[in-house]
Parts: C-alpha cells; sequence; structure tokens
C-alpha cells in the first residue's frame, strides 16, 4: 500500500536478475499485489491514497455527518476530518488533496446496546480480547477505507475504580499503539466531556487516555446535561463553564498540546413553561443521569436554522452578559414561548481567545454541516464568518 506501483517493479526487477531459478507462480502473484493496490484506490492520482504525514502546528477538527457540504468547507483550514457519516471515497481522496487527515468514526455499538434501552456498560471492554478483535476490525476497516486514524467516541458512563476504568485507558493505549505501528503518520483521538469532573458520570482516566492518544477532542457543548440548580434554559457552552472545563483538565496536568477545544455549530429550542418579563425560561423537568433536569428538554437546532429564525423571533438576538452568549425567543403556532441558545462568531472568539492564551492544540467543531452551505448571498457570509473565526488570532 505504501510503495508506489513503480518502485514495485524496480524491487522485482533487481529480484529477477539475482535470481535465475525464479519460479513463474510466485512471481505472478507478486506481480498480482502492487496491481490489486492500486486498482482499489478510488482516488484520480493513486498517492491520494497514501496516508498524510506531515504534522500541522494548528489542528483545526472538523465532524462531518454526511452528504455532499463537505464540497463548500473551508480547505484552507481543515486538517482532519472525522467521518461521521457514511463512507464517502471522494470525501478521503479531496481531504488528502488538502493535506487533510481523514479518520474514522470508533464507537462501541454493543450487542446488550442493542437488546437494551439506555445507558450501556461497557462491561466487554475489559476482555482483552475483545479490545484486540475491536482494533484489528477498526484498523483493517481504515486500511480498506484509506483512512489516516480514528476517533474514539465513546460517551457511557464509567465508575471510579470499576475494571472498565482502566479497561477504557488500556483500549485507547491499544488501539493507539496499533494504529501508529500499521498506518504510518496516522491519528488516534478521544473525545471528553466539557470537564474532567464525571460529567455525565463519565469518570474516566483523562491524564491516562490523554497520555495513551494523540490528543482529547473536548466537546465544550452540551453543558447542561446535567442541571442542578433551577430548572430553566440556559446557554450551550456558556463562557466561564467552559474555559472552568480547559483549567481543570490542564490543572490534572494533562499537556494543554493535548487539548483541542470543540465548539458547537447547534443551539437548543426550549419550550419554556413561563417565560418571564427577565427572559428566564423555565423548562421541562427531564432527569440525566442523576440530576433532575437536563438539556433534553431542548432540541438541538444546527446554526443554519437558527440564523433563519432569529430575525423573525420576536426578541431578536439578545446577548446574555454572564454567560456570554446570544439567544433569541419566539412563540410557535401553538402559542408556546420558546428559548433559543446558540453560539455566534461573537461568543465562539471570546472563548477562542483561550486556545493561543493557553498553548492549546487547536479548535474543532461538531459539526461541520450545520452551516447553510446553499451559497444565497446572507447564508455565504454568516458561514464564511464562523469558518473565519476558527484562525487562530493575537
Ligand atoms: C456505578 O456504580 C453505581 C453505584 O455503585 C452503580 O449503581 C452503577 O450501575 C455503576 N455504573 C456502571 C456503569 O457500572
Ligand atoms: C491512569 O492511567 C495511567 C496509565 O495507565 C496510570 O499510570 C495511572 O495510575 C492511572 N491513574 C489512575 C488515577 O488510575
Ligand atoms: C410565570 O412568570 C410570571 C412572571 O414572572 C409569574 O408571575 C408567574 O407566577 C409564573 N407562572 C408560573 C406558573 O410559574
Ligand atoms: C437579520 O438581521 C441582521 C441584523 O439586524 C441583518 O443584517 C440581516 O440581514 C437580517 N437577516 C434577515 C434574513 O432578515
Ligand atoms: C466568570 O469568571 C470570572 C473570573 O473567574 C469572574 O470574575 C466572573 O464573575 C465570572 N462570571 C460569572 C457570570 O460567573
Amino acid at each position: 500500500m505504501s510503495g508506489k506501483p513503480l518502485s514495485c517493479g524496480l524491487l522485482l526487477a533487481s529480484v529477477l536478475r539475482s535470481t535465475p531459478g525464479f519460479p513463474l507462480l510466485l512471481l505472478a502473484l507478486l506481480l498480482a499485489l502492487p496491481a490489486q493496490a492500486g486498482r482499489d484506490c478510488p482516488c484520480q492520482e493513486p498517492e491520494l491514497c497514501r496516508p498524510i504525514s506531515h504534522y500541522p502546528d494548528f489542528e483545526v477538527f472538523v465532524f462531518d455527518v454526511g452528504q455532499k457540504t463537505w464540497k463548500s468547507y473551508d480547505w484552507s483550514q481543515i486538517t482532519t476530518v472525522a467521518v461521521f457519516g457514511k463512507y464517502d471515497s471522494e470525501l478521503m481522496c479531496h481531504a488528502h488533496s488538502k493535506g487533510a487527515r481523514v479518520v474514522l468514526k470508533g464507537e462501541l455499538v454493543l450487542i446488550r446496546y442493542v437488546q437494551s434501552i439506555g445507558d450501556v456498560s461497557l462491561k466487554d471492554i475489559v476482555d482483552p480480547s475483545f479490545r484486540a478483535s475491536w482494533i484489528a476490525e477498526k484498523l483493517k476497516l481504515a486500511k480498506k477505507q484509506y483512512m489516516d486514524g480514528i476517533n474514539i467516541d465513546i460517551e457511557q458512563e464509567v465508575n471510579c475504580s470499576s475494571p472498565e476504568y482502566d479497561a477504557l485507558t488500556a483500549l485507547v493505549k491499544e488501539t493507539t499503539d496499533a494504529f501508529h505501528r500499521e498506518i504510518e503518520g496516522s491519528q488516534v483521538t478521544f473525545d471528553v466531556a466539557w470537564s474532567p469532573k464525571c460529567i455525565d458520570r463519565r469518570c474516566y482516566n483523562y491524564t491516562g487516555i490523554a497520555d495513551a492518544c494523540d490528543f482529547l477532542f473536548v466537546m465544550s457543548y452540551d453543558e447542561q446535561s446535567q442541571i442542578w440548580s433551577e430548572c430553566i434554559a440556559a446557554a450551550n457552552a456558556p463562557y466561564n463553564q467552559t474555559l472552568t472545563g480547559y483549567d481543570d483538565y490542564i490543572k490534572l496536568g494533562i499537556n494543554p498540546k493535548k487539548l483541542v477545544m470543540g465548539i458547537p455549530w447547534y443551539g437548543y429550542d426550549y419550550t419554556c413553561l413561563n417565560l418571564s418579563q427577565e427572559d428566564v425560561c423555565t423548562i421541562a423537568k427531564v432527569p440525566f443521569r442523576g440530576a433532575p433536569c437536563s438539556d433534553a428538554a431542548g432540541r438541538q437546532v444546527p446554526y443554519k436554522v437558527i440564523m433563519k429564525q432569529v430575525n423573525i423571533s420576536i426578541s431578536g438576538s439578545q446577548w446574555d452578559k454572564d454567560q456570554q452568549a446570544p439567544y433569541y425567543n419566539y412563540k410557535d403556532h401553538a402559542g408556546y414561548f420558546h428559548q433559543v441558545w446558540y453560539d455566534n462568531p461573537e461568543s465562539i472568539s471570546l472563548k477562542a481567545a483561550y486556545i493561543l492564551n493557553h498553548g492549546l492544540r487547536g479548535i474543532g467543531m461538531w459539526n461541520a454541516n450545520c452551516l447553510d452551505y446553499s451559497g444565497d448571498a446572507e447564508a455565504k457570509e454568516q458561514t464564511e464568518e464562523m469558518w473565519k473565526v476558527l484562525k487562530p488570532k493575537l
């Protein structure tokens, strides 16, 4: 896979010269191998199937969930695309032509998950042979699809001092070792919650996992997944809360260069049980992992939908000084008030300033498909603005 057909040809010629009685059958087999690899490469240029080997100074890590909107992304900035939608060889070839890595989604779909409803235990990964076969399967897929690594996305509950706690660290370490060994220059990353303090009962060995992989993608969003105080609508990624999360990762001893800041390109639409004069929106109590209420009372909405709705809302875009985030209120057809919290270039650039100030590795978003790529003039401007704030600014 790594050798170009030309160099294989040269190698064969030298073998032939030095081995007069070389068996014909073996020769035929040898000839068939490079031809097979070349034919499998779906790109116009076979070298686009080779893994990316250069390491960027600043990481821009993009989650893609499908369709063809990737054609309109700002490829001058992207360094990695995590493919969470259907595999698209055209996307792989294009990313490689821009020097960007393409990585697999590393999820754990457990049999138990299919059979039951709700949270899953990670018990299977305690078994080293389960881990080995999981890694072997992912590696095989990555090679077949000419991918440059894997993004491990396991968001399940883990207790401290449980067998799963150490097994998860082992899984990440073994995956990284296998990928680095088998795919040159490959990248293994792990998605973590906005804070290391057992958010959503995810008590992981964060320092162990950070050491075991190339970097952590910090999901600085869904920060209202566990609301312990008043059940009211609030920002998806409030300024202080978000940055406190990074402070806490760094305080644990994790090198800032192992942290990529994940920002949301979506918001939450909450139905208000009551909307006060002061814009306090009381929400339904939907418990989550021990907390009495959560953002599960709301509905996730992509930025492109928010941008269409904000001007026709009753409040227009408002700015919350405490959370440093925009929101608006609207009334639905049934007469209910809603409050929508989101992120825009202003709120994102405030948080992104932390990246340079604290030497984080880069930025990324969930997810790149959330913007309006239709091309109409206003949408185009809004979309470009969102990409632009990813650029590090001093
Ligand atoms: C974690 O511990 C609690 C209390 O001991 C238990 O009820 C729960 O099932 C455990 N969760 C997992 C994922 O093992
Ligand atoms: C986390 O993992 C590392 C590496 O495996 C290990 O040395 C360390 O003791 C673990 N930390 C805890 C708190 O278990
Ligand atoms: C709704 O808010 C108004 C104004 O803040 C308040 O007077 C009223 O008691 C609230 N209603 C409920 C059901 O909480
Ligand atoms: C929404 O309002 C902003 C600022 O007031 C304006 O620039 C923009 O053109 C408006 N968009 C629409 C769709 O009306
Ligand atoms: C945010 O953090 C800063 C610094 O720690 C503090 O001064 C400020 O009061 C905090 N703001 C809110 C709304 O919590």
